[in-house]
């Protein structure tokens, strides 16, 4: 049995990990933390090997650096990190000989949708990522838009074609990473949703993913959560742990 904690456990996705970890035979739920409680204190008292952390992205980074240094294994869903401070992290993990995984999707459909659409972008090399969430996400473009552009800009052998950049209204193209362009939707009733929408000649290619729920999320957490105390690396991204 893994011994498990999950901090940020009075919100939304926490509060569903917490359920996912409780009905998962292998995981034991070793603890709940939020906002305020002493987590360093916590890993201590409960000797939990793995934390899970789904709090905000202003705290995500510390939280992470709190979990290793109290000798736990990360598994973070907290959004909003940048490619230094994951490099950070994974040499903090590394000098504690400690297992972890930052995801920025922890749904198992929407990390095949990023591996399809690197596919893609090797033979065509015009995308672009439309992202939607509710209106209560902290931070714009999402984590997964992110790492999407990241894959695409990897595999892509062929540069896009060069569109015009004049805009009669200012981000009418949305943002751009690598040269792939990113667009983020705020609508209530959704949840989580992505489209990579390519083009090439006289056809197109749309690879969507669709999480209807925050249990969608939940294989992918218990599955890291058993993946990361056999290894010593910190690794950014579920595919990582999925084969
Ligand atoms: N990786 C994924 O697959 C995935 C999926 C959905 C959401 N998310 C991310 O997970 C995070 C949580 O999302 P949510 O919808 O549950 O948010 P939420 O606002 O419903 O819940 C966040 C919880 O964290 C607590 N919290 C805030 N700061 C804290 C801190 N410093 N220490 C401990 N607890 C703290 C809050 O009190 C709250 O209970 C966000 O960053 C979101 O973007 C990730």
């Amino acid at each position: 049995m893994v011994k498990v904690i999950v901090n940020g456990a009075r919100g939304r996705m926490g509060s569903e990990a917490v359920n996912a970890v409780n009905n998962d035979p292998e995981l034991q739920l070793a603890g709940q933390c939020d906002f305020g409680d002493d987590l360093a204190a916590l890993i201590k008292e409960t000797g939990a090997q793995v934390v899970v952390d789904l709090t905000a992205a202003s705290a995500g980074f510390t939280n992470t650096q709190i979990i290793l240094n109290a000798g736990a294994c990360p598994v973070v869903g907290t959004s909003g990190f940048q490619i230094e401070q994951v490099n950070e992290l994974q040499a903090l993990a590394a000098e504690k000989q400690l297992g972890g995984l930052i995801a920025p999707n922890f749904s198992l459909g929407a990390v095949l949708m990023m591996k399809f659409a690197a596919q893609a972008a090797k033979y065509l090399p015009d995308v672009e990522v439309i992202e939607a969430h509710s209106p209560q996400k902290e931070e714009s473009p999402s984590g997964t838009g992110i790492r999407t552009a990241e894959l695409i800009a990897q595999a892509r052998t062929k540069a896009a074609v060069k569109c015009s950049d004049k805009e009669l209204i200012e981000g009418a193209r949305g943002a751009e990473l690598h040269g792939v362009k990113l667009h983020s939707v705020r609508l209530p009733g959704v949840v989580a949703q992505q489209t990579v929408f390519f083009g090439g000649l006289s056809e197109t290619l749309k690879i969507e993913h669709n999480s209807q729920h925050r249990e969608s999320f939940m294989p992918g957490i218990c599955l890291a959560c058993k993946e990361v105390v056999k290894r010593s690396e910190l690794v950014y991204g579920l595919e990582h742990l999925m084969d």
